[in-house]
């Protein structure tokens, strides 16, 4: 077998993913003169998932949008592409966000790429460590506050009225714009939209966005239908469930430790217009979700990311016969290896002696 030669590599000449805002350039509020800031985010798999789809049975079939397979390991960066573009086009010279971890290193790689400066508020000892460590090296200015993300995001939304920086939270609708693209991709995957989309919330912006993003597509007659949109939250940190503030949100799944969402009125919009439902799923339901997506799918993400099939087993009963559903798996499991370690069912063996008759007895032969 010959392999064809490779081409020169001119800039004219390449051919990969440009990244989201030149593949949907004309669905997103760009224009010729946007500087395009971006690390090629997007086109992330859809992966099906048959050891999910045989615990519902019915024909049921269940795919996974991994989203943690983005440059910073969690789908922000389809938001923050947008966000710090549009940020750079008006002169910005920085940017601003409050953040449980993974917003905050998105903004940080694309703010730090686009030359801007990033601020970071996080809840102190509440951001998994790789999400510290991205938006330290990535070169935020990182403070940390003894508060809670609620608590950030209603500081962040206020310095960004008094002094010369540009809040890159999901209240700014750039994020969003950028974030819809997710469902053009599982429209493009499919063929169509799904009858299901469950999806982990916590500010409830990504919801939202796949929302936009499935009924701009079915306006352009890119899909036929619409999804049943699935929202879940951390039981511990319920509050569109519960229908009132948490004051003091709790879950070891971080992400979405929120007790006061942004986009709170919009998410019941959704939840309305889409027929859709929100739930609460228990931490030990997420971990559940979360070792078996890693043990059984071979896929590793994080704990509020498994918010997602947590809540599609929840409510399997419900599902109709031979519907198409789709999980969104929100960030990469990397993101926090302490969850993983603390919380795997791991066969590990330590301390073993390094002779062959040692190993083969712990390996059971
Ligand atoms: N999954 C992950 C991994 C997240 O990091 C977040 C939000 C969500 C789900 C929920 O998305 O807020 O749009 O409903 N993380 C934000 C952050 C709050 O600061 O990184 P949402």
């Amino acid at each position: 077998m010959t392999l064809s030669p490779s081409k020169p590599a001119t800039a004219s000449a390449f051919h990969g993913w440009p990244g989201l805002i030149e593949r949907y350039r004309a669905y997103l509020p760009v224009s010729a003169q946007t500087p395009v800031v971006t690390l090629h985010e997007g086109n992330t798999p859809l992966i099906p998932a048959p050891a999910i789809a045989a615990r519902i049975g019915r024909g049921v079939r269940v795919w996974l949008k991994y989203d943690g397979l983005n440059p910073t390991g969690s789908f922000k960066d389809r938001g923050m592409t947008l966000a710090i573009s549009k940020a750079k086009e008006a002169g910005a010279a920085a940017v601003i966000c409050a953040s449980t971890g993974n917003t905050s290193a998105a903004a940080a790689a694309y703010a730090r790429r686009a030359g801007l400066r990033a601020f970071v508020l996080i809840p102190e000892g509440y951001v998994a460590l790789g999400k510290l460590a991205q938006a330290l090296l990535y070169g935020a200015e990182v403070i940390a506050i003894r508060g809670s993300f609620d608590r950030a995001l209603a500081m962040v939304r206020e310095l960004a009225t008094q002094y010369p920086v540009t809040l890159v939270n999901s209240v700014n609708p750039y994020r969003l714009e950028g974030q819809k693209t997710a469902a053009f991709e599982i429209v493009e995957a499919l063929g169509d939209a799904p009858d299901w989309l469950c999806i982990p919330v916590g500010n409830a912006g990504n919801i939202t966005a796949y929302w936009m993003g499935f009924n701009q597509y079915h306006s352009e007659g890119l899909a036929a239908r619409l999804p049943r949109m699935m929202g879940f939250e951390a039981a511990g940190s319920a509050p569109i469930v519960l229908g009132k503030i948490v004051e003091h949100p709790e879950t070891l799944a971080t992400a979405i430790r929120i007790g006061n969402p942004a986009n709170w009125q919009r998410a019941l919009a959704v939840q309305e217009a889409s027929g859709g439902a929100f739930g609460a799923v228990s931490d030990e339901e997420i971990l559940d979700a979360y070792r078996l997506l890693a043990a059984e799918e071979g896929i590793f993400c994080e704990p509020a990311s498994a918010a997602s099939v947590a809540g599609l087993l929840k409510v399997k009963d419900q599902v109709p016969a031979e519907a198409r559903v789709v999980c969104v798996l929100t960030g990469n499991g990397l993101k926090d290896p302490d969850s993983a370690i603390k919380h795997a069912e791991a066969h590990f063996y330590q301390g073993v002696e390094p002779s062959l008759a040692a190993v083969a007895q712990v390996m059971g032969f």
